[in-house]
């Protein structure tokens, strides 16, 4: 048996309206705080406004650095970390999706050091200020996780890293904030929830730990992924895809992802208006075709947890119902694009191929079956 290290130290609150628990958090770890976040859906739904009062009635001094875009670039994150440390914040706050979490993180690494955070993909980081997580879509996981994506935009890559020191402290997790997102950012996100879990849950790093967390997402998702995109006002649905992607997000912690995000990082990195979730819809049935035979139980196991009945089917045949079913899946979330629906140019499949392995190789090797350049272009090719 192999040997196991499993560890995840971040402190979750889960619950409607926890957000006005934020400033009392905050207050546990300094008296001023560097919020980041994006450009405007948390000022228009009014949630920055509730999270700056509540820290200032806690008596924390807000900064904002409301310029982080999806698929969030270097410059950003730098301009950002200069003014924590002009400022000499003691925490950050992320708020929002993916993008100003992620970014929040590499900012409290960029302020504790003296070298550009892309620097931090070679130079390891033993030391970030401490950071608190404000979730609002339910997706990525990094609410929870340690990972931070980001984007050089003279380049185009777009590698993730996480060192121990980028734990959130805590996490606030409060789907009321998720009632906002339009349908197409609930249904973006909601594939990611569906593609960490996939990957985690058949990658060569997969195990018990990270098994359980995928099996509760399996389930979350059977019953909570369509109808949140369905019906946007239900509470239920929503507070269940957030903590589906909660969970999703420690799988990842502990057993990585595999293919599918190593092609799709360089597909946003290189076209930074194709949102994360919708490059993984498009390469996520040529890669279950791919994997099929190097995980037959595990889609068999996966089809079981989102109810697909079995009734006569051969293994092989049930194992490629799953494949079918999130086929069904993708077009009821309207996610049903090729790569050159996004916009991708055909000339630039080779450069991500690439970058699949140059920026995201941990994934790569992850992946359930073995595959090397040549074959990652064809699933490229094949998901055009
Ligand atoms: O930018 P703003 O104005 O805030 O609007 C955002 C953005 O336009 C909007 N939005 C977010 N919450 C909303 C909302 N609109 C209305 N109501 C709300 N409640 O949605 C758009 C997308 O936001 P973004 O943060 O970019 O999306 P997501 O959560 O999908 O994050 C994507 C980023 O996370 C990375 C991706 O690569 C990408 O850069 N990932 C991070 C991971 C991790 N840390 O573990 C793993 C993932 O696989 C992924 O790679
Ligand atoms: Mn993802």
């Amino acid at each position: 048996m192999n040997a196991l290290n499993i560890y995840n130290p971040v402190k979750i609150h889960f619950g409607c309206g926890l957000i006005s628990e934020s400033g009392k958090i905050a207050k546990k770890y300094s008296d001023s705080a560097l919020i980041i976040t994006g450009k405007s859906s948390m000022q228009k739904t009014g949630t920055l406004d509730r999270l700056t009062k509540n820290l200032k009635d806690a008596g924390v001094n807000p900064t904002i650095y409301d310029k982080i875009t999806p698929n969030p670039t270097i410059d950003e994150i730098d301009e950002a970390a200069v003014i924590a440390k002009k400022k000499g914040v003691g925490l950050i706050i992320g708020l929002g999706g993916g993008s100003p979490l992620d970014s929040a993180k590499a900012v409290a690494v960029a302020a504790k050091g003296n070298i550009p955070v892309w620097n931090y993909l070679k130079t390891s980081a033993e030391e970030a200020l401490p950071v608190i997580t404000i979730v609002s879509t339910s997706g990525t996981g990094s609410e929870v996780n340690r990972y931070s994506v980001m984007s050089n935009p003279e380049t185009g890559e777009k590698p993730g890293f996480g060192y121990v020191c980028m734990y959130p402290k805590e996490a606030v997790i409060d789907p009321e904030i998720m009632l906002s997102m339009p349908p197409y950012v609930t249904a973006t996100t909601g594939f990611d929830v569906f593609v960490h879990v996939l990957e985690a849950f058949t990658g060569k790093a997969k195990n018990a730990f990270s098994s359980a967390y995928c099996m509760q997402t399996f389930y979350l998702l059977k019953d909570n992924l369509i109808k949140a995109y369905n019906e946007p006002d239900n509470i239920e649905a929503r507070g269940n895809m957030a903590l589906a992607s909660a969970l999703a997000g420690l799988a990842i912690d502990i057993s990585g992802v595999g293919i599918i995000h190593a092609m799709e990082h360089p597909v946003s990195g290189n076209y930074p208006n194709v949102a994360h979730g919708v490059g993984l819809a498009a390469l996520t049935i040529e890669s279950m075709k791919y994997n099929i035979a190097a995980c037959k139980r595990d889609f068999m196991l996966i089809a079981h947890h989102l109810g697909i009945k079995r009734a006569g089917k051969s293994d092989d045949e049930y194992a490629a119902s799953l494949i079918e079913k999130i086929q069904e899946i993708l077009e009821a979330l309207n996610l049903n694009t090729g790569l050159k629906d996004l916009g991708v140019e055909k000339d630039k499949l080779a450069k991500i191929a690439g970058e699949a392995f140059t920026t995201m190789g941990f994934a790569v090797q992850n992946n359930p079956e073995t595959i090397d350049e040549k074959e990652v272009l064809r699933l490229l090719e094949a998901s055009y």
